[in-house]
């Protein structure tokens, strides 16, 4: 039986591919390749040493999907594709909604058409919104979402739990994910943002492999220890392996389950440019700005209900999570391009 890993071509998707069989899984994956290479997965059978099977497939292809559940034995779905720029949801909310909640639908029809019915949703610390309290437990009630990306996350998550309620046959788990960064040790994969990068990781390092002149720092007037942002940065490899304990858990009839996927430790802009400029040796220059709309001050994650339900806990610290991210940009510039 094979794992369906839906945009298992992306950042996270590609490093769970890799946990996933290192822990003996077959995966099957499923990508549009409209955010990702084709090369990610080539280069995850060369660290794995294991072929990849993978269509190039857009999740709304209900005619697509059908004959991959017909051609492969799947029994769970780890579901990543999705479009998750924040700032682009809100100048195109129509192809945000379009393709997130219908593409998931498509989704969710085939595989209960086929009778698979164990589902591992990518969601967001962003439905919290600006969170009541830190840190965050699962209990913390949903805020006030402001764009429609973390809308699609909200909605998607509703919908799940709704299924599940109607069909208890269905197995759902939901992964709020804090902030990724980093990339397998290797350096061969790892982010690889379409422009000018949106999220603070992946601007830093391409200022220090000179493709961008300075870091813009959004707001130093915050309550924070330094005035900047504070944010619960986790390692891509510890929450890659974060769906490896889920899908164990799914496999027991985990019925509805929720879990935060972060390191339960804060980390400011300062503390992360320092930390990076430590691991790289590189300096990294950077102005203050005014703060970025929508942007809360500090959000960092309670993980016990992982660490206590799943077994999970994150591993890699602040220092191998910036030494990782160096070493995958510093050697590959371009990304995945030539
Ligand atoms: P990513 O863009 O690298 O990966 C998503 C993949 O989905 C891409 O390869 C893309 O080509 C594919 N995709 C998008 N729409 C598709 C469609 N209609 N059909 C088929 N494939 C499609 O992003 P990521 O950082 O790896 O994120 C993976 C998931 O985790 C997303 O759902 C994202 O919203 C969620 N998430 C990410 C973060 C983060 O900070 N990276 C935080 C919280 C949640
Ligand atoms: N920041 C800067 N300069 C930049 C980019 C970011 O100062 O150029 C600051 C932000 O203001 C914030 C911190 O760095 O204080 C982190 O910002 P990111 O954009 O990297 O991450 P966010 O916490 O804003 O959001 C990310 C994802 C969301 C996801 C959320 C929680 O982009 O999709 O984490 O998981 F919902």
């Amino acid at each position: 039986m094979a794992i369906l890993v839906t945009g298992g071509a992306g950042y996270i998707g590609s490093h769970t591919v890799i946990e996933l069989q290192n822990a003996g899984y077959e995966v099957v994956v499923v990508d549009n390749l409209v955010n990702s290479s084709k090369k990610s997965l080539q280069r995850v059978e060369q660290i794995t040493g294991k072929p990849v099977p993978f269509y190039q497939v857009d999740i709304l292809d209900a005619d697509a999907l059908n004959a991959i559940f017909e051609k492969e034995e799947i029994d769970s779905c780890i579901h990543f594709a999705g479009l998750k720029a924040v700032g682009e949801s809100v100048q195109k909310p129509w192809e945000y909604y379009y393709n997130n909640i219908s593409g998931t639908l498509v989704l969710l029809d085939v595989m209960r058409k086929h009778h698979v019915k164990n589902i591992i949703f990518s969601s967001s610390a962003t439905v919290y919104g600006s969170p009541a309290f830190v840190p965050i437990t699962e209990e913390c009630p949903k805020g006030e979402i402001t764009n429609p990306y973390g809308q699609t996350k909200g909605m998607l998550e509703q919908m799940l739990i709704d299924i599940q309620k109607a069909d208890p046959e269905w197995n759902v788990i939901l992964l709020r994910y804090f902030n990724p960064i980093g990339a397998h040790k290797s350096g061969m994969i790892g982010e690889n943002p379409n422009g000018t990068p949106n999220n603070l990781m992946p601007y830093i390092t391409q200022v220090a492999v000179g493709k961008l002149k300075q870091l813009g720092i959004f707001g130093n007037d915050y309550d924070t220890h330094d005035g900047t942002g504070v944010r619960d940065y986790i390692h891509v490899v510890d929450l890659a392996v974060g769906h490896v304990k889920a899908l164990k858990k799914i496999k027991e009839k985990a019925g509805l389950c929720l879990y935060n996927l972060g390191t339960g430790q804060g980390y400011s802009v300062l503390d992360i440019v320092k930390n990076f400029e430590e691991a790289s040796g590189v300096s990294i220059p950077y102005e203050m700005k005014p703060r970025r709309a929508g942007d809360i001050a500090t959000c960092y994650a309670d993980p016990s209900k992982a660490f206590k339900e799943l077994g999970w806990k994150a591993e890699r610290g602040i220092r191998e999570m910036c030494e990782d991210s160096w070493r995958w940009q510093s050697k590959n510039p371009n990304g995945y391009e030539e």
